[in-house]
């Protein structure tokens, strides 16, 4: 089916109090195995491609994108495309040309007042481009190359009165929010601050959404989607599928050399783990 915008899934999930599964997708391997996990869970889903994910793919992202479109609309669920973590300003200009009916500006590491003007910016263009804008506020930190922050430091959570003056003054559709988290932990051990998501999802009225969601253990996401998180963006689990999946097929045949052979295994290790965390976010299990 042709492509949905990711607006619309987040306002649906909202309402049934449930959950969108955002996976960030590297290899035309990564969209595959998203669009399969999400056809087994019999749910929709978000793909994204994040402005790293550019950068490696020869830093245009319309390969990936048309590719990503086409394996969409030839799939048995919505699916929508959204643009994440994105610093350039040009590359944010080219969402819709590249399909995305979302964008993440990712300006969080900015003080306050340069955040606002840069989300407000963008969620201006935005608005009247019809796309939605996903703002970041606090520091859920973990990017590539960035010191590992402590996800639990006080100052790195996201302040409710803030974000609720932030959503405000910069129109955004949704914000990421820091509440314990981190990006790129490979094992599910992150302690979310449940307390803290509840006072932020009774001032913001906007969808909020949780990135780092791969260090979550699965009955902390399922709080969380319970406790008003939205959007769920994971990246790194899929990745760990694909490597360990890769690296087995690997070592148990040496004499392989059909990259068709051994990227099967670690597709089919991504699928399952899509699979998996899109039916729990989709409709977390009563806690
Ligand atoms: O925006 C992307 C996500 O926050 C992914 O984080 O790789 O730690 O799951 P993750
Ligand atoms: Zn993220």
């Amino acid at each position: 089916m042709p492509l949905v915008a990711a607006g619309g899934l987040l306002t649906a999930a909202r309402e049934r109090r449930g959950a969108v599964a955002a996976f960030n997708v590297i290899t035309l391997e990564h969209v595959e195995a998203v669009l399969e996990g999400a056809e087994r869970a019999g749910v929709p889903v978000i793909l994204q491609i994040s402005e790293n994910a550019v950068r490696y793919r020869r830093a245009d992202p319309l390969p990936l994108a048309r590719a990503a479109t086409a394996a969409a609309e030839a799939a048995a669920v919505p699916a929508a495309l959204h643009l994440d973590h994105v610093r350039d300003p040009e590359l944010l200009r080219r969402a819709a040309e590249a399909g995305c009916s979302s964008v993440m500006v990712d300006a969080s590491h900015l003080p306050y007042r340069d955040n606002l003007a840069a989300c407000a910016a963008a969620a201006r263009w935005a608005r009247a481009n019809g796309l939605w804008t996903e703002a970041e506020l606090g520091v859920v930190g973990g990017k590539d190359g960035e010191p590992p922050p402590d996800p639990h430091h006080p100052e790195a959570r996201t302040d409710p009165e803030a974000a609720r003056a932030f959503t405000a003054a910069s129109g955004v559709d949704a914000l990421a929010v820091a509440i314990g988290s981190r990006h790129a932990m490979t094992t599910p051990v992150a302690a979310l601050d449940h307390a803290l998501l509840a006072r932020l999802a009774e001032r913001v009225p906007v969808p909020l959404v949780l990135h780092g969601s791969s260090g979550v253990p699965a009955a902390e996401l399922a709080a969380a989607v319970r406790g008003g998180i939205t959007k769920v963006n994971i990246g790194t689990a899929l990745n760990v599928a694909l490597t360990t999946g890769v690296r087995a097929a690997l070592v148990g045949d040496t004499e392989v050399v059909d990259p068709r052979r051994w990227l099967a295994d670690g597709r089919s290790a991504m699928a399952a783990t899509a699979a998996r965390l899109a039916a729990l976010v989709h409709r977390p299990p009563p806690g």
